[in-house]
């Protein structure tokens, strides 16, 4: 549709998770003149920061160093990290965390007033700081919030964003945005700006079952696709490997019994009560999430159940409700006791570990284009992130973003007209594809389920109806286009590395295999 409005901005940043707000923050101290304008599809606070539960990893214990980080984050990522990203996101890391604090953020603190540090999966030090316990999102997402009212950073809420406009070079010149308050923005607009950062999060939302809220649908993965951007291993989504399991069929986000529940002690049990993470790897309970989501896939088909559960009994009451009163409230909530009976979990999608492809200054491959965070695959994360990094590289790489724009000022001609927008999808397939990619394209995939699944997906898309543009049509539509892409991508992937699962292939294959997938869409598709 043809912008009803147009609005100025030096830098339009996509997104109001910890990479956005930082970007947003970090520019508007280095550029105090210049007009940033925050746009996000819900409310500010809204999006899967405020979600995270375990924390930020980062070397803070001085028995810790930067290269033991780096080595934990490349042994998760199986072969595929780009060392001198983790490098960046390891060294950078601690001072990017202490900004967050002087920017507002509290952690929980010991006695003597030292930051508190726990482990997750992967991680072979305490190098995790975390906030009221397990909502350590919460606490960040607020800071930064108020740090953006303080800041009087102007901000759209419930807008979300279409396309990207750009001149006649194909450099960067602003964005579309549908607006869906009342009011006098409302409907489609453009947002004319030298910059556009996305920090739109993630795309859990294309599976049936999943961490992450309503608004993770993959939006700026798909407008960066439609964009000519390159994307990158985006076959890599991560499954979480304990979310409460709340009954066969239970569709839409799922609560999240974070990884630290396991740094504390507790530990996965099959529905025998045998422990199956010890023996399985040297970290046990604590492997990668990849090992252990695969743990529990094998451990739930060998007894043909859905799930199995985690026991932290011995934590007692006191220590589930003081360390961990999030999860200790929804599983009361959910009728479960966690201080006297094992949780049920299974897992989950949680984190896609690639995305659209950046430099280390988080520039995608359109000028003037930027991508930070979930959305972004700066190549920190490889075949697999690692626990609480990924808050971490929001923080490291929205810095690097901020301080690139402020010092490249880019200078783009006028906007020239949308490219012909392709078709928008049913709202009505959005299920359908959420359970395909679930039966097809999730933890175990095989070439006839991710043949399966692509065949059922271009069925999908050809509905015989008149789709009005409204955000559950985008949405379906940015869905789909993930949705295609990844599954693409996971069958062009011939081997079993990290998050990506292929039955007919059963060892990774360094001397085949040990690369990237890079995408773009042309008009013939992905
Ligand atoms: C968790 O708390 O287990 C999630 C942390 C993460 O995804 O990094």
């Amino acid at each position: 549709p043809a912008p009803g409005w147009t609005v100025e901005a030096d830098v339009v940043v996509v997104g109001s998770g910890i990479a956005g707000l930082t970007v947003a923050l970090r520019y508007a101290e280095l550029a105090p003149a210049a007009k940033v304008l925050v746009v996000t599809k819900d409310v500010l606070s809204a999006g899967s920061t405020r979600w995270a539960q375990g924390g930020i990893a980062a070397v803070l214990d001085p028995r810790d160093t930067p290269d033991e980080h780096l080595s934990d984050t490349l042994l998760a990522g199986v072969g595929l990290c780009d060392v001198r990203a983790v490098r960046t996101l390891v060294t950078e890391g601690p001072g990017a965390l202490h900004r967050l604090m002087e920017r507002g953020a509290r952690f929980d603190r010991t006695p003597d007033g030292e930051l508190q540090l726990t482990r997750e999966g992967g991680h072979r030090r305490r190098r995790i700081v975390h906030a009221g316990g397990d909502a350590t999102g919460a606490e960040v997402q607020r800071a930064l919030v108020e740090a953006i009212r303080a800041a009087s950073i102007e901000v759209i809420e419930h807008a979300l964003v279409l396309d990207l406009l750009k001149d006649a070079k194909g450099r960067t010149a602003g964005v579309t945005l549908h607006v869906m308050d009342e009011g006098a923005r409302d409907g489609v607009g453009a947002v004319r700006a030298r910059a556009v950062v996305l920090a739109t999060g993630g795309m859990g939302q294309v599976y049936a079952a999943t961490t992450n809220p309503a608004v993770s649908t993959g939006d700026g993965v798909a407008l960066a696709l439609r964009a000519g951007a390159v994307v990158r291993d985006i076959e890599f989504v991560q499954f979480h490997p304990t979310v409460l399991w709340l009954g066969a069929g239970s569709t839409g986000q799922q609560p999240l019994i974070s990884e630290a529940v396991r740094g504390e002690g507790a530990f996965l049990i099959d529905h025998a009560g045998e422990r199956f993470m010890t023996g399985a790897h040297e970290l046990a309970d604590l492997a990668p999430r990849d090992v252990v989501a695969k743990a529990i896939m094998r451990s739930m088909s060998e007894s043909g159940r859905d799930h199995v559960h985690l026991d932290g009994r011995h934590f007692g009451r006191e220590k589930w409700e003081s360390r961990f009163p999030t999860i200790y409230a929804v599983c009361r909530e959910h009728g479960i006791d966690p201080a006297t009976e094992p949780i049920p979990v299974s897992p989950a999608a949680h984190y896609a570990s690639g995305g659209v492809r950046t430099d280390l200054l988080g520039r995608t491959s359109i000028d003037g284009l930027y991508a930070c965070g979930e959305v972004a695959c700066t190549g920190v994360h490889g075949a697999n992130r690692l626990a609480s990094n990924s808050l971490l590289e929001g923080l490291v790489f929205a810095e690097r973003i901020a301080e690139d724009i402020h010092r490249v000022r880019p200078r783009p001609g006028e906007p020239v007209a949308n490219p012909a927008e392709a078709g928008l999808a049913d709202p009505r397939i959005r299920p359908r594809i959420q359970a395909h990619m679930s039966t097809g394209a999730s933890v175990l995939r095989s070439r006839e389920s991710l043949l399966a699944t692509a065949k059922a997906l271009r069925e999908a898309r050809w509905t015989p109806v008149r789709v009005a543009a409204c955000t559950e049509s985008w949405e379906t539509t940015n869905l789909l286009t993930v949705a295609t892409v990844l599954t693409g991508a996971a069958a062009a992937r011939l081997e079993t590395r990290g998050s990506h699962w292929r039955e007919d292939f059963g060892a990774r294959d360094d001397n085949e295999w040990l690369g990237h997938l890079d995408v773009t869409l042309t008009e013939e598709g992905p």
